[in-house]
Parts: C-alpha cells; structure tokens; sequence
C-alpha cells in the first residue's frame, strides 16, 4: 500500500555534504563556522539585522520573552488556537498566556479579538503565523501601538510567509521560528529569533550562553541558559535555506493541485486571505457538516487505513487543564469550532501531483460513508 506521509523533509546531497564538512571539523558543538552563516543568511531571509540560533523554538520564544523583561504579574495575548509551546513559553517567565480567539477564515489572532483581552496587565501580544499562513501584522501593529503593547511573532509554522507584501520575522519587536523535522526547513531540531534591535539580538546571544558576560570568560551576571544550537545542526540549516525558493514553490505547486482536486461542498480549505501569501506550512481543511472531534478521528483512522497520514488541527489550548481557567467567559467560539472539523493533510515538499489526487480521492470516498 501506498504510504503518504503528513511532512516529510527533503534531504538532499548538500545537507550531507555540509553536515559531514562540520563533522570533520571537529567543531561539533555550539561553535563553528555554520552557526554565523546560518545566523547571517537567516537575517537576510527575513530583511532583518539580526538572527540568534537556539535549540529549538520554544526556547527561542522563552529567550524573547525573558529579553523583552517580560515576568511575573505580566499578561501575554496569544491566539487559543495554536502549538502548546506558544503559551508555554509565556508561562516559564512566571507570566500569564491571555487566549483570544481567530478569525474564522485564516485561522489567525486578529487585532478586534486582541483589543477584547486586553487589560492593565497586558505587556505582549504574541501572534501566531498559523500553519504558514501570516496573522495581519498591519492592523494588529496598530493595536500594539495604541496600548504601548510589545509585539512578538510566534513564525515557527511560516518561514518566507508574506504580510501585506512584507516577508515575516521583521514585522514585530521580535519573531520566532523553528526548525522541528517536520516544518518548512528544518535541522533536526533548532531555533531563531529575529529581530531589528542589535540590543535584543545582544541580550538574547547573551542568555542563551549562560549568561556569560561576552567580554569576560566564565563571570556570569544573571542566570542564563544553554539554549544554544549546535554547528552540526546549522550546517543543517545552511544548506535547507539554500533550498528555501524550492521548497517553497513546491509548497504553492501542492496547495495548487488540493484546489483543483478537493470537493469545495465537502471540504474547505484554510482560506489565504487577499493581503497574505501563506507558506502553506500544512495544508488544512475544514470538513463541512463536522460537529464533533469524534467524526473528524474516524475520518483520520480511515485516512490512515490507506497510507494517508494526517493530523487533527490544534486544540485550543484553554482546554488543556493547566489553561483552564485563562478562558474567557464563553469561551473562544471560533477556535472551539474549527479544531473539531480540521485536518491537516499530507503537506511535504516530497508529494506529487499523484499523491495529492490520492489524498483527494481517499478523502471524497470516506466522507461519504462518514
Ligand atoms: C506555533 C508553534 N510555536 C512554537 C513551536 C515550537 O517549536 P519547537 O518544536 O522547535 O520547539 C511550534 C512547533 O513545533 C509551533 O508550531
């Protein structure tokens, strides 16, 4: 049977000729010369001045909230609907994740459910580019802007994604991405700030390395971490972002051949808005008439009894017991919708054309049963 995995990378003959040249080096762990090279084309990716590589990316968010000074007593704005590691991040600094909903057809925090939660507590919006697709940076600015509020993109799930003509990771104080085995380009595991300000840049190196004073070898003024990344996973990343136009013209090919092959009456895709080029990080869809999770896992189990891997949307993360009671009154209605009738499908840059009219195919004749 066919097996058609949910995101795959590409690993090609540079990104072992580049891991190996590290290998051989000797330079093994968080020095050597891919982590400047990394650091330096990833800025230029993004149009920013800086990028700082960590671990991964939820250490990466931890790192910018701690710079930012963001601490006990704070509130951070952050859409319900995304990765655990989003409200996380916020709540290792001692500070509070405040859920907020997203708008119904991207799937993205928006700057009207931003000023709802809004308090005298407030430090930070944390938005979330969702599954590739950007949040509208413009007018949530604004927001940020009004209230004296920090703002923070969480772009784990986005690289190269584009905002009103502007590519993300230098549309806030400070952006995130990762670099997990199953998104755009990926090391293994890793992370990256971005960021405009050399000062934040400077304080973020500096806490991912102990908190070593970098003029002075081993004098550690305030507790840091080892939230480093390592040459060997850089080497990685050097060569995926070398590839990056590639993987992200086969993402817009794939999102391409899901238009022309889904049923728009049975399903409906996560919708890219006018002012947005998603990265299409995950192909998602909305099955139409699904009320309950437990419809949507029977069609993931069918899927999955074809060789289809897929995986349901996000829950809302103010359903996990240790977010319970940062809900609002009613709840976040959007979210709670969506995560229930939402499936990311096969999404790799490995598919083709034939896979996706499998997935198609499989999807039409399950939903007919289901
Ligand atoms: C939206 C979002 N934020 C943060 C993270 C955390 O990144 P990492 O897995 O690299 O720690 C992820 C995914 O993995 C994510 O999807």
């Amino acid at each position: 049977m066919k097996k058609i995995s949910v995101a795959e990378p590409s690993i090609g003959k540079k990104e072992i000729e580049y891991v190996t040249r590290a290998v051989k080096s000797g330079w093994v762990s968080s020095r050597g010369e891919f982590i400047e090279e990394f650091e330096t084309a990833f800025a230029a990716f993004c149009g920013v001045k800086r990028a700082v590589s960590t671990s991964n990316g939820t250490c990466a968010l931890h790192l910018v909230l701690l710079a930012l000074g963001i601490g006990p007593g704070d509130e951070v704005i952050v859409p319900t609907l995304s990765f655990v590691a989003t409200a996380n991040a916020v709540t290792y600094t001692g500070a509070k994740p405040a859920f907020a909903d997203v708008d119904a057809a991207c799937w993205c925090i928006t700057a009207e459910e931003i000023e709802k939660r809004i308090t005298p507590r407030t430090k930070a919006i944390m938005v979330v580019h969702l599954y590739g697709h950007p949040a509208d940076m413009a007018a949530i600015g604004k927001v940020a802007r009004k209230h004296k509020l920090l703002l923070i993109e969480d772009a784990a799930e986005a690289h190269g994604a584009v905002c009103r003509g502007k590519v993300v990771g230098g549309l806030s104080d400070a952006a995130v991405f990762s670099f997990y085995g199953n998104k755009i380009l990926t090391t293994g595991e890793g992370g990256m700030v971005t960021t405009n300000s050399r000062k934040l840049a400077d304080k973020i190196h500096f806490l991912k390395n102990h908190g070593m004073d970098p003029r002075r070898r081993y004098w550690h003024p305030e507790v840091g971490y080892n939230y480093r990344m390592t040459n060997l996973h850089a080497a990685l990343g050097v060569a995926q972002l070398e590839r990056v136009d590639e993987f992200l013209a086969q993402k817009r090919k794939i999102i391409g051949w899901y238009r022309n092959a889904l049923d728009e009456k049975l399903v409906q895709l996560q919708v890219e808005m006018p002012w947005a080029v998603s990265a299409w990080w995950m192909v998602s869809v909305l099955v139409k008439g699904c009320a309950g999770e437990e419809r949507r896992n029977a069609i993931i189990a069918a899927l999955a009894k074809r060789g289809i891997e897929t995986r349901p949307l996000f829950y809302p993360m103010h359903f996990f017991p240790m977010y319970s009671r940062s809900a609002p009154k009613g709840g976040l209605p959007v979210s709670e919708k969506l995560y229930k009738m939402g499936i990311n499908l096969p999404s790799g840059v490995k598919l083709r054309k034939n896979d996706v009219a499998y997935v198609a195919e499989c999807l039409h004749s399950i939903l007919a049963y289901h």
